[in-house]
C-alpha cells in the first residue's frame, strides 16, 4: 500500500454531523482527525500530511494540493451508450442474466457500478485500502440517495473493506457467480483527474497464481480480470484463461467453470505487451 500521510477533516463551518461523520472516518480508518480551522492549503503544507479526507455537506473528497478525487457516475453514462455490447458485459455476463458479482477490487466502484446498472446486478466490492472504501461508501450512500439515472445501481452496490485473498478464503466454493478482478497494474496508466490522488492510496498488488485461484474457487461461473490491453499473463496464469475479450483500451481475461468452459476457445496465445493508452469508457 502506498505510504500517503492522510489526514481526516470536514469542510469550513461544518455542521455536527459533518464532524461526527469526519471522526468516523478517522476512526474506521486509523487516521488522525484534525479540526478545520482555516483554509485547507494549510493543511496541506503541514510536513506530515500529503493528503486530506474532506467531509463536506454534499460529498467526501480525497485531496492533494492540486486535486480532487470523489466518488461519483463518472463515466457511466458514456458505458451505458454502448449497451450490452460493451466487451466488459461481454465478459461477465456473455448470455446475460447474472444477478450477483463480487467486485474484489472496488476502488472507484465504476467496474460495480456498470454491473449493477446494466445486468441490474448485486454487487459487494472489497477494497483494502480503507481510506478508498469510506470514499466509495460515502459517493455511493449519496449518488443512492440524491436519485438520478444511476441511483438504484449504486443502492445495489455493498461496499466492504477487506483484502481480497483474505475475504475470498473465507467464502464457500461456488458462492458468488462472478468474481471480478482489477488490480492495479504496474505500467502507470495516465488517469483521469484525481488518478494521482487515487493512486496514492491504492493497493499496487499484483495479480498473483493464489490470487486467481482463490477467485476461482469462490466463483460459480467465472472470473474476469481486467487488463491492459494486450497484457500477456505470466506463464503460471496464462494457462487458467479460456476467453480474451478485448476492448479499446482494456482487455477483459476470462476464466469460465463448468459448461462455459468445455465451450470456451483454448487459452490464448500471450501476445506483444504495448504501452496500454488512456482508459476509455468503452474500453
Ligand atoms: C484498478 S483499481 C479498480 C478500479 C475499479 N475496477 C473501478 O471501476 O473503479 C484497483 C483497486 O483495488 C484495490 N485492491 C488492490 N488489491 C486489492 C486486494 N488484494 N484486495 C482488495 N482490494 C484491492 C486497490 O486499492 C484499488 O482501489
Amino acid at each position: 500500500m502506498s505510504g500517503a500521510r492522510v489526514v481526516v477533516s470536514t469542510a469550513r463551518d461544518p455542521g455536527p454531523a459533518q464532524v461526527e461523520r469526519a471522526r468516523e472516518v478517522a476512526a474506521q480508518c486509523l487516521l488522525p482527525f484534525v479540526p478545520r480551522r482555516g483554509p485547507l492549503s494549510e493543511l496541506l503544507e503541514r510536513e506530515d500530511v500529503d493528503l486530506v479526507y474532506v467531509v463536506d455537506r454534499d460529498r467526501e473528497t480525497l485531496r492533494d494540493t492540486t486535486e480532487r478525487l470523489s466518488v461519483h457516475e463518472g463515466l457511466m453514462k458514456l458505458r451505458a451508450k454502448v449497451g450490452p455490447e460493451h466487451p466488459f458485459l461481454r465478459a461477465v455476463a456473455p448470455d446475460g442474466g447474472v444477478d450477483a458479482v463480487l467486485d474484489a477490487t472496488l476502488g472507484l466502484a465504476q467496474d460495480a457500478l456498470h454491473l449493477a446498472h446494466a445486468l441490474e446486478a448485486r454487487v459487494t466490492g472489497l477494497e483494502a485500502s480503507p481510506v478508498l472504501a469510506c470514499l466509495a461508501q460515502a459517493g455511493l450512500r449519496r449518488m443512492a440517495a440524491t436519485g438520478g439515472r444511476f441511483a438504484d445501481a449504486a443502492a445495489r452496490i455493498t461496499v466492504r473493506r477487506a483484502e481480497a485473498g483474505r475475504h475470498l478464503a473465507g467464502l464457500a466454493p461456488g458462492s458468488w457467480p462472478v468474481v471480478l478482478l482489477d488490480p492495479m497494474f504496474t505500467t502507470p496508466l495516465r488517469g483521469p483527474p484525481g488518478y494521482e490522488v487515487f493512486r496514492r492510496c491504492a493497493v499496487d498488488a499484483p495479480l498473483t497464481p493464489a490470487l486467481l485461484a482463490a477467485a476461482a474457487r469462490v466463483a460459480a461461473r467465472r472470473v474476469v480480470v481486467k487488463a491492459p490491453v494486450g497484457w500477456a499473463p505470466p506463464p503460471d496464469l496464462a494457462e487458467r484463461f479460456h476467453r480474451r475479450i478485448r476492448g479499446k483500451a482494456l482487455d477483459y481475461l476470462v476464466v469460465e467453470h463448468g459448461a462455459a468452459a468445455e465451450d470456451a476457445a483454448p487459452a490464448p496465445k500471450p501476445y506483444p505487451y504495448r504501452q496500454p493508452r488512456r482508459r476509455t469508457p468503452d474500453g
